[in-house]
């Protein structure tokens, strides 16, 4: 049995405090809430200050990126090391954003995602087509390419370390969320790929959460489909109510 996994992603959103109070929100309405797992993913700056806020309680920690080293001359990078000793958990990588505007390849990920699940960290990989990939009828085939890539040379005992994160990109910050179908038939393509790739057995305790403008109001329907095993939240993570009223969607 799979557990739903909602996990926040402020972006390059908050302040020092904002993200202490929306960070003390989460918890508060969150409670001891197990039935599925929550994580809140702040910018670099504020992850220690979300750590003491998060620590002890059932929200999860997480950043956005990381480089795939220990550490070195890496001016302005940080490494999966440095975010484990702040406190995280889990790290999200190949965002379509990072992707698109850092051109982040799938090689680039695949390093990082070896280098995140090396040093204990979670990874929440993000895989997604572009509109123009979509009316061109090459969903599959992109998704298939972007975890043929990001996931070289992963076996499958590491995958219960993985979740993948559909986000079609053309959903992302629009507020045009994909159909429930649509979202299902994208999860159950990758549950299969991934399967021919590290084994159908741990695939199917993959964990696949749907990105792209998931809203208190879409939540229960995209959540009710049978691959769709979590979310993961852009704009509506930012405020408490909302964030909660979309992990409460996901509680069967
Ligand atoms: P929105 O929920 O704002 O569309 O963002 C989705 C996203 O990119 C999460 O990583």
């Amino acid at each position: 049995m799979r557990k739903k996994f909602i996990a926040g992603n402020w972006k390059m959103y908050t302040s020092s405090i904002t993200a202490e109070m929306l960070a003390s929100s989460v918890v508060k309405l969150l409670g001891d809430e197990t039935r599925l797992q929550v994580a809140v993913c702040p910018p670099f700056p504020f992850l220690a200050r979300v750590a003491s806020v998060v620590k002890g309680t059932a929200v999860a920690l997480g950043a956005q990126n990381c480089y795939p080293k220990d550490e070195g001359a890496f001016t302005g990078e940080v490494s999966p090391t440095m975010l484990l000793d702040v406190g995280c958990q889990y790290v999200i990588l190949g965002h379509s954003e990072r992707r698109q505007k850092m051109a982040e390849t799938d090689a680039f990920i695949n390093e990082k995602v070896h280098a995140a699940l090396k040093a204990g960290l979670k990874v929440i990989l993000c895989i997604g087509e572009t509109l123009d990939e979509r009316k061109a009828n090459r969903t599959e085939a992109v998704l298939d390419t972007q975890l043929v890539g990001s996931l070289a040379k992963i076996a499958a005992e590491q995958l219960k370390n993985i979740t993948i994160a559909y986000e079609p990109v053309w959903a992302i910050g629009t507020g045009v969320n994909a159909t429930p179908q649509q979202a299902q038939d994208a999860h159950a393509f990758v549950r299969q790929r991934v399967g021919g790739l590290c084994g159908a057995e741990s695939a199917k305790e993959l964990i696949i959460q749907y990105g792209g403008s998931v809203k208190p109001d879409n939540a229960a329907t995209l959540l009710g489909q049978a691959d769709v095993d979590g979310a993961l939240v852009g704009g509506a993570s930012l405020k408490a109510e909302d964030f909660l009223a979309i992990v409460r969607a996901g509680i069967c």
